[in-house]
């Protein structure tokens, strides 16, 4: 029930409603009296006069979560949060928030934020959900964060692993690695090391196993962090998180970071999340060749399957200024990729040339799956007689027979782009491959 003095200032309210400083003392008083319906109505009026009223807007959001409306106070807090992002009160708000939502795993990675911001951080109730006795260092989390969320690992490919994409390995080899191995030369020619290169192409073709390569191929970390992930797990964060990752893989320098679906950056994607659009984007260009970054030893390479929707902002000289087609494996490329996939497993007598010939237009991943398939076969067979016979031709070539190739589909979009789009000539290289004229 309100008090007496409550009610009293509300009938003054009723007869001033302009007075702003008064419809703050009443909302101070009903929070004093934990009155959190009231406080709400109280700062939605506020928020109207003026939308920009921090302290009514965390007000909001801490009647909402009393009231228990979580996502409406999830909602609010992810926009204070995105104003503020070392607010603790806002933080450790939004934390409890999303316990309420259900959202642990959410939970947990804003409260290491917290402690990240603020290692001394106590709240009895959120340290015993997480089971923390002692607060981890910042350098513990993110060691951490790197290694388990972000898979950081140490690859065993290099390029002798990749068959084919010769011009990708000289693009990769020319633009990032030999800047990364002979810095000294780059200065002295006053050529500035950095940037990136963007890969695309249709699915499946080679990307990310490239990427990987590149990282074993000069002895370094491999981080690799989707776009999308990003955007979806921190919404209202994404700034920052992406800040953290940059630091992470400067920290674990030789580092190749590897930007997955950057396209998801589009500023005209038309289904980009939220309002944080712009200010990732922007975050994301400052780690890129901001004044103050240095990111030496850290190798850029990023890709994408639909570089159409790249913000153009991005293609400047000293970010992906370079963006390379990893086209579906040519004929001689086919062969070589049977013979990586091969070599390791049981088999006799493989005729590589006609399986590369009797497979155009496959993807890597296809040829995996083709592989996969016949091993499976044999494995059947295995089971039946007991004794394992190797893979020969004719079982690659059966379950080649029960497949699609699947890059077709992708080239029916790219076609229009490239026909249509192909603004200082970007996609040559798909009209090449369509073997279109220009
Ligand atoms: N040139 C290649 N040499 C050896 N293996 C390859 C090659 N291209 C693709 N592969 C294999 O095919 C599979 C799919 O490749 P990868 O994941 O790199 O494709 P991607 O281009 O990143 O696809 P997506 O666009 O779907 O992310 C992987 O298992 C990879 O090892
Ligand atoms: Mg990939």
């Amino acid at each position: 029930m309100a008090s007496d003095q409550l009610k009293s200032l509300l009938s003054a309210l009723d007869a001033s409603p302009d007075n702003i400083q008064l419809r703050k003392l009443v909302t101070q008083q009903a929070v004093k009296e934990k009155e959190w319906l009231a406080v709400e109505g109280q700062a939605k009026v506020l928020l109207q006069l003026d939308p920009n009223d921090t302290e009514s807007k965390a007000l909001l959001a801490e009647a909402y979560f009393h009231n228990g409306a979580y996502s409406a106070a999830i909602i609010v807090l992810e926009e204070l949060i995105a104003s503020q992002d070392q607010n603790i009160n806002y933080l450790k708000l939004y934390c409890q928030t999303l316990l309420k939502d259900g959202s642990a795993g959410q939970a947990r990675d804003v409260y290491q934020q917290i402690l990240a911001i603020d290692p001394s951080f106590k709240e009895d109730a959120l340290d015993r959900e997480f089971k923390v006795s002692s607060a981890p260092s910042t350098e513990t989390i993110e060691q951490d964060f790197a290694e388990r969320t972000l898979g950081m690992q140490r690859p065993s490919t290099n390029f002798s692993h990749v068959g084919g994409m010769e011009n990708v390995k000289k693009e990769i080899d020319l633009k990032i690695i030999k800047p990364f191995l002979h810095p000294e030369l780059y200065k002295a020619y006053g050529k500035k090391a950095g940037g990136g290169i963007l890969l695309y192409g249709p699915p499946g073709c080679g990307k990310t196993h490239i990427a990987k390569a590149t990282a074993g191929q000069v002895n370094a970390n491999f981080l690799t962090i989707g776009i999308n992930d990003i955007l979806d797990a921190w919404l209202g964060n994404s700034e920052r998180n992406l800040h953290q990752i940059f630091e992470i893989a400067r920290k674990n320098a030789p580092c190749v970071l590897f930007i997955d679906e950057v396209d998801a950056l589009g500023a005209n994607r038309s289904e980009m999340k939220g309002s944080a659009g712009r200010n990732v984007i922007n975050q994301f260009l400052t780690e890129l060749d901001g004044v103050d970054v240095d990111n030496e030893g850290v190798l850029i390479l990023a890709a994408t399957n639909s570089p159409w929707h790249m913000d153009p902002a991005f293609k400047r000289p000293g970010r992906f200024d370079r963006m390379i087609f990893v086209s579906p494996p040519d004929i001689k490329a086919r062969k070589s990729i049977f013979e990586i996939m091969l070599a390791e497993k049981p088999t006799k007598d493989i005729d590589v040339d006609k399986l590369a010939k009797k497979t155009p237009e496959f993807s890597g991943a296809d040829i995996q799956s083709m592989i996969d398939i016949s091993i499976e076969g044999k494995l059947e067979l295995a089971f039946e007689t007991g004794v394992p016979q190797p893979i020969e031709t004719n079982d690659l070539l059966k379950a080649c027979k029960k497949m699609v190739a699947s890059t077709k589909e992708w080239f029916t979009k790219a076609r229009n782009y490239a026909i249509y789009a192909n603004d200082s000539g970007l996609y040559d290289d798909v009209l090449k491959y369509l073997k279109i004229n220009k």
